[in-house]
């Protein structure tokens, strides 16, 4: 079939494309917006490496369009975005960016951790609008981390990287099992495990890190969040869908926990508009990996996995059944 054709559906540092195109001719999508579905589908029809982004929707429609697709490079670690089943029996290789993110995402965590406790965003957003008239006393008091408890559900590589940051705060960590899937999750060596309920009524901070799959689907529903303590937070770095988004914005507005902090959402880019309205929650725009380092690490790690099955060798981070 001669050179192997490549879509890359994100731009992609010019030094990492260039170790492409010795063994490929590369199709670079550079618009600002990401791709759509139809200009996937029409882009994807001669191409047999496909590098893409969180926000590209790899279904059977792209999958089957894509008919001389070999592999499916995701630049991230999560894979929901992707069929990976449907993937598979087409005999396509599917890889992500596992490992290379770990860091920045659980820095982004600690970020939102000291945000919402501190009330950095409300104060910042008080004063920008001209209400600040001075120092007081008791404006804008928050809560301190040093003695709590972060229960972190999802043990993987991220969780346990937030966890690693926690005695700097002097923060206990504990780890809750997800219900339904017990097996994947890896133990932390030294924390104590809790069931996800005991997780969610001890817990000052309630942090999660796991991925979005059918049976994580809402799991911080109106009956987790009617567990956790009312001075208790949540954050989100991993996938929006696996908060009922609906019923936080009713937890929070009905104070039932004391407050939020997400970097992802159920219908991204839209952003639930009763979540909006609410100061005790802290909302940014998917920034968990964006650190410069490790967008090139990722960009990196997906040009290897692309040149690797192009070329007939192993890929470094295929994904694996979850
Ligand atoms: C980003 O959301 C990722 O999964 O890497």
């Amino acid at each position: 079939m001669g050179e192997p054709n490549t879509l890359v559906t994100l731009r992609l540092p010019s030094v990492v494309l260039a170790r492409l195109e010795p063994f490929c001719k590369v199709d670079l999508y550079i618009g600002e917006m990401p791709i759509t579905p139809a200009e996937l589908l029409a882009r994807v029809r001669d191409k047999e490496g496909l590098i893409c982004a969180v926000t590209d929707k790899i279904d059977r429609d792209v999958i089957n369009a894509g008919k001389h697709l070999r592999v499916i490079a995701n630049t991230a670690v999560g894979f929901d975005n992707i069929d990976v089943s449907y993937a598979r029996d087409r005999k396509i290789t599917v890889t992500n960016t596992p490992d290379v993110l770990t860091e920045a995402v659980a820095e982004l965590t600690w970020a939102l951790i000291l945000t919402i406790s501190r009330r950095v965003s409300e104060g910042e957003r008080l004063l920008r609008a001209g209400k600040w008239s001075g120092w007081r006393f008791d404006f804008l008091l928050g809560t301190e981390l040093s003695g709590k408890q972060l229960g972190i559900v999802g043990a993987g590589r991220i969780g346990q990287a937030v966890a690693a940051r926690a005695k700097a705060f002097g923060v206990r960590v504990v780890y809750g099992t997800v219900p339904g899937r017990q097996k994947s999750e890896r133990e932390g060596t030294e924390a104590v495990r809790l069931s996800f309920d005991e997780l969610l009524s001890t817990s000052d901070i309630v942090s999660l890190h796991l991925p979005f799959l059918p049976e994580t689907h809402h799991l911080i529903g109106r009956s987790a969040l009617l567990r956790m303590k009312r001075s208790a937070y949540l954050i989100n770095t991993a996938r929006g869908p696996i908060i009922d988004e609906s019923a936080l914005a009713w937890a929070l507005r009905e104070r039932l926990i004391a407050g939020a902090a997400l970097d992802v959402y159920e219908d991204e880019p839209l952003i639930n508009r009763h979540l909006l309205g609410l100061d005790n929650v802290v909302l940014v725009p998917h920034l968990g990996s964006a650190t410069k380092e490790t967008r090139t690490s990722m960009a990196d790690l997906a040009v290897s996995n692309v040149l690797a099955v192009l070329t007939d060798q192993t890929p470094h981070t295929p994904v694996l059944p979850l």
